[in-house]
């Protein structure tokens, strides 16, 4: 722009100094307009600079708001909770900020933190009437928040959020005006497909599917990997990755490893190298209502839940 804006200059300077030189003085007139557009278009390259200048700097505000991962399996059981808090735990040691949103009726999440499975400050009254979420701090852990669930409130939450108007877009509009505050946003999803976890998947930029080593879990896989598709198509373009979790997982079982193995042929690089070994820590420190670092910071639990941390750090 600025290149044509000299060419503009230079040539249109030319023409004047020729024409007032050597022909008609009127001409000076016509000559002297075409200088002043020259003079504008300066300008307007200007502002066009300021204005990229600002796309830019609102690019680069978005981009330093948190990542938002739904952890999900529409099977129960596989080690969602476990994973939601333990991935949320070892990035806050990780030094992030990091808010968990335990959306599961069930309101594991909430007592895996020590909290009461049912309680008055909870995620419905804000999924009920779009008020600001309920955000409490985890143990005094500074930069892990969590939003609870409750087992009495949301027990009939899917039914009474079926008849609302755009009702898959309630979580998201919950999550975007405390996204700035943090690095990354972990929803705990229940075991399903319905419109809960529709509504995680909504506000989502990854997806985290956690999967046992199972028999049937290749199967199941289709329906989660074809929802997300349509979720991202229909409804949240940005929503462009996900990665599969192998939980539960022990070397010792033939079965496990053929397993892994026909996961890691059908979702090559989406599946996360780390696999979390079956540890019984893992189950102890939800038991204690604590994450597994704060139980046993040594044990196999917290060391592949650390890699997995590291992994999902680099992912763009
Ligand atoms: N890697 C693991 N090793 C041993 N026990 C585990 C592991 N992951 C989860 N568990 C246990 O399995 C049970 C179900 O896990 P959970 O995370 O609640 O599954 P989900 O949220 O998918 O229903 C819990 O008792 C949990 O402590
Ligand atoms: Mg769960």
């Amino acid at each position: 722009m600025y290149l044509y804006t000299f060419v503009y200059v230079y040539f249109y300077t030319f023409i004047y100094v020729y024409f007032r030189i050597f022909i008609f003085s009127y001409m000076y007139t016509f000559v002297f307009l075409y200088f002043h557009i020259c003079i504008l278009s300066y300008f307007y390259t200007k502002i066009y600079l300021y204005f990229h200048t600002f796309v830019l700097s609102l690019r680069q505000i978005l981009e330093s708001m948190a990542k938002v991962i739904s952890v999900l399996n529409h099977k129960g059981g596989v080690g969602k909770t476990t994973t939601t808090a333990n991935v949320a735990a070892g990035l806050n040691k990780l030094k992030k900020k990091v808010l968990m949103i335990d959306i599961d009726p069930q309101a594991n999440l909430t007592v895996h933190f020590g909290f009461p499975q049912e309680s008055e400050v909870n995620i419905y009254h804000s999924l009920i009437h779009q008020s600001a979420m309920p955000i409490l701090n985890v143990g005094e852990v500074k930069g892990l928040d969590i939003v609870k669930s409750s087992t009495d409130d949301m027990a009939d939450i899917e039914l009474q959020l079926a008849g609302v108007y755009g009702r898959e877009f309630i979580l998201k509009d919950l999550v975007n005006p405390i996204k700035q505050n943090y690095d990354y946003v972990l929803i705990d999803c229940p075991p399903s497909l319905g419109i809960l976890p529709l509504n995680a998947l909504s506000c989502s930029d990854l997806a985290l599917i956690v999967i046992e080593p199972a028999k049937f879990s290749l199967d199941g896989m289709k329906k989660i990997t074809t929802a997300m598709e349509k979720v991202q198509c229909r409804i949240n373009p940005n929503l462009t990755d996900y990665r599969v979790l192998i939980t539960r997982y022990n070397s010792n079982k033939v079965i496990h490893k053929d397993v892994e193995e026909g996961i890691r042929e059908r979702f090559k690089n989406k599946v996360l190298q780390t696999v979390i070994r079956s540890n019984v820590s893992l189950e102890e420190a939800a038991m204690k209502g604590v994450d597994v670092y704060r139980f046993n910071s040594k044990c196999n639990g917290a060391k592949d839940y650390m890699n997995v941390c590291k992994e999902l750090k680099k992912i763009k």
